[in-house]
């Protein structure tokens, strides 16, 4: 199979089984150069065992892997160098301190030492460690930890960075702040591989695929997706009184229609509607409810989560319909 030179990972019926169970059942991934791609599932759908996988760390049941055009796990040495992996365990050395941490791992990857002082300060500075360098890793808060393990990942200054849960478990200001890093890594052309479970951090990324009992279940860009689970763009809209505006709407979906009240205590109606693009149709919906005789409150597109996308699609219902 020849690679094409644009993919940064390219996956084709990728299978794992431990005994009789499977845990990851025919994945087929493309990740481009260049882009952040979210693997995206619950607890055991299979995420870490095809990041493995891609690592070179454990050889696939079947199907095949090529890394930046190397075939995995054969040719795992020659991606070692290309490649940073933040594993979802700390897997530092928790009795050397920040600085020795990264000092080692950079001599392990070969970097000469005349380099090595001036890298290892350049990643201090970036992940804000600085103050913590002589404290033993063992010592660090789980935010810092993270980072340091995120420092460990690029000392080497891989070109695809491949992270499993880089922030579970840590609060969301650092969470924030880690996805600052990596937007700033990939503006510089790093290409980013991350696993979550926090679909809102998903968000971030320029596609995801959504995995559950190792299969891909969904995959696109979080915008894309979300019109494709729901077939178009959802929008709330509030008219004033108790009269069914259904009736003047334009051709569209109406999901959900019920009676609240306006901020001055008017009884009103709401509606939540799929309309096929939303800033085209929005105007439309407006003018089409003030020609039938409404005073409309508000119109505002209903915030979708990605949330929503994976129950819509792994138990094939709907929290917002
Ligand atoms: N070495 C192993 N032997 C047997 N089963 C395994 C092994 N490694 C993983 N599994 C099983 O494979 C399934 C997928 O595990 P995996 O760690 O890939 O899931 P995950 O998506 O990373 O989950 P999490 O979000 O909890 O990290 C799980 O049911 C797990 O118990
Ligand atoms: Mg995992």
């Amino acid at each position: 199979m020849p690679m094409d030179p644009d993919l940064a990972v390219e996956i084709t019926g990728l299978k794992k089984a431990f005994g009789d169970f499977v845990a990851v059942d025919g994945l087929d991934l493309r990740i481009a150069k260049g882009e952040i791609f979210g693997l995206l599932g619950p607890n055991g759908a299979g995420k870490t065992t095809t990041i493995r996988m891609i690592c070179g760390l454990m050889a696939p049941t079947s199907g095949e892997i090529l890394v930046w055009g190397h075939r995995m796990p054969k040719e795992r040495d020659a991606l070692i160098r290309i490649t940073g992996y933040m594993a979802q365990r700390f897997s530092l050395y928790e009795d050397l301190t920040v600085k020795e941490n990264l000092e080692f791992f950079g001599r392990l990857y070969g970097i000469p030492r005349s380099e090595l002082k001036g890298r290892v300060s350049e990643l201090l500075n970036f992940l804000s460690l600085e103050e913590f360098s002589g404290r033993l890793a063992g010592r660090l808060s789980g935010g810092m930890k993270q980072r340091l393990a995120l420092g460990v990942a690029l000392v080497h200054r891989p070109k695809l960075l491949i992270l499993d849960e880089p922030t579970a478990g840590v609060d969301p200001p650092i969470r924030r702040m880690f996805w600052d890093y990596l937007r700033g890594l990939n503006k510089e052309s790093v290409t980013i591989l991350v696993t979550t479970h926090y679909m809102d951090e998903a968000e971030n990324c320029d596609r995801i695929a959504l995995v559950n009992k190792g299969k891909i279940v969904a995959e696109g860009t979080p915008r894309g997706l979300k019109r494709e689970v729901f077939g178009g763009d959802l929008v709330e809209v509030t008219v004033e009184g108790d009269r069914d505006p259904s009736q003047a709407l334009p051709p569209c979906k109406v999901l959900e229609e019920r009676c609240c009240f306006t901020e001055c205590g008017m009884p009103a109606k709401a509606l939540r509607l799929l309309v096929q693009d939303a800033p085209r149709e929005v105007p439309k919906v407006v003018r089409a409810l003030e020609g039938g005789g409404f005073r409309v409150v508000s119109v505002s597109p209903a915030y979708v989560t990605l949330e929503d996308v994976f129950i819509n699609v792994v138990e094939g219902r709907s929290r917002v319909a």
